[in-house]
């Protein structure tokens, strides 16, 4: 493959500001960020530049009509110093199928995947190797191309920014059953990371934080009664010892920790069911005692167990075990993301 990413080096690094030891979620951000214009019907060869404001006209459609999607990734850092991604073709596929629904144009394979190797190698430093930490990785397409006229752009940015990051979540995760708000329909955007989907999230999960949750689990918009996943990240169940998760489908993002996890724990040996679990079936579970445990799966998330939930004005609280599967599957996905463990399954990158 040859290098088509053209560099320009920030003239002085931002590195020395950053407490390493006490990094937040993606709010600082690297030296360099990769910018890809799609203009003239084609989307041009990628640069990588000093990380910095963008220049938008106020008619571009981004601002109006909401024309962004996005990926999350994660670059991880070995002992030996050495660089992994984790599945990144998977996210790479899923930014296109994204594109496809909200009408933007697909990106070539080679300039997602050159232009991200080249600003990792170029914000190497930035990696850090601190347990737990990553750097996030966000690569996002916008519409910058104008117009008041509601119809896709003629112009996109496809952009890469990159934050050294600690945990998503810092201390126990409680999640509120939603009854009345939806974040997706059929046919609608609900399987595709379209920005707009986690606007619409924002304001009934803060009506959740009021009541002290951090996040809403979603249920399907029709009947309320079928857990879909939290919107910041999948979610599995434990019912005795089967590990339970709900169908992709148009309203549920194909997570790829999701079917790792599924993977890894089939491997395990661990019971597995991908089918429709009801609100009824886990608040009977956790009145009888047989749900052990709930997690979420995401990127960021990783694996974050859930320490309760509520629903319908009640609260459920969740054993806390000693060994569970969500600390098994934990560490069985993060020592491949960090190559502490052999790769069986060829994930990593
Ligand atoms: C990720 O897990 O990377 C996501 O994109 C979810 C986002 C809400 C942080």
């Amino acid at each position: 493959m040859t290098n088509t990413v053209m560099v320009e080096k920030a003239k002085v690094s931002k590195i020395n500001e950053v407490d390493f030891d006490n990094l937040p979620f993606g709010s600082v951000y690297s030296d360099h960020m990769l910018v890809c214009d799609y203009k003239d019907g084609k989307w041009n060869a990628p640069k990588i530049m000093p990380y910095q404001p963008l220049t938008l006209d106020p008619s571009a459609k981004i601002f109006h009509y909401g024309q962004s999607i996005f990926e999350g990734m994660k670059a991880y850092k070995d002992d030996e110093g050495s660089i992994w991604l984790f599945r990144p073709l998977e996210n790479f596929k899923r930014l296109n199928k994204s594109a496809k629904r909200i009408a933007i144009p697909e990106l070539p394979e080679e300039y997602f995947m050159e232009g991200l190797t080249t600003l990792l190698q170029l914000d190497s430093d930035w990696i850090p190797q601190n347990p737990g930490s990553s750097l996030y990785v966000r690569p996002f397409i916008l519409a910058s191309g104008t117009g008041f006229h509601a119809s896709p752009a003629d112009e996109y940015k496809f952009i890469i920014a990159c934050a050294p990051s600690g945990a998503y979540f810092s201390g126990k995760v409680r999640v509120l059953i939603e009854e009345n708000y939806s974040r997706a329909a059929n046919g609608g955007v609900g399987y595709a990371k379209a920005g707009g989907n986690y606007a619409g999230q924002f304001y009934p999960t803060q009506l959740a934080i009021d009541k002290g949750y951090n996040q809403v689990i979603w249920t399907d918009d029709n009947t309320h009664e079928y857990i879909e996943e939290a919107g910041a990240m999948n979610i599995f169940v434990r019912i005795n010892d089967t590990l339970i998760t709900g169908p992709t489908s148009d309203r549920i993002l194909d997570g790829i920790t999701r079917k790792s996890i599924l993977d890894i724990a089939e491997d395990e040996g661990i019971a597995t069911e991908v089918r429709k679990i009801s609100v009824t079936e886990v608040v009977e579970a956790a009145k009888n005692g047989s749900l052990k445990e709930m997690f979420g799966a995401g990127t960021a998330a990783v694996v974050s167990p859930i320490a309760g939930f509520g629903y319908k004005e009640t609260d459920y609280d969740l054993p806390e075990l000693t060994n569970s599967y969500a600390s098994l599957l934990k560490k069985r996905i993060t020592d491949i993301q960090y190559n502490r463990a052999e790769d069986k399954f060829g994930w990593r990158y």
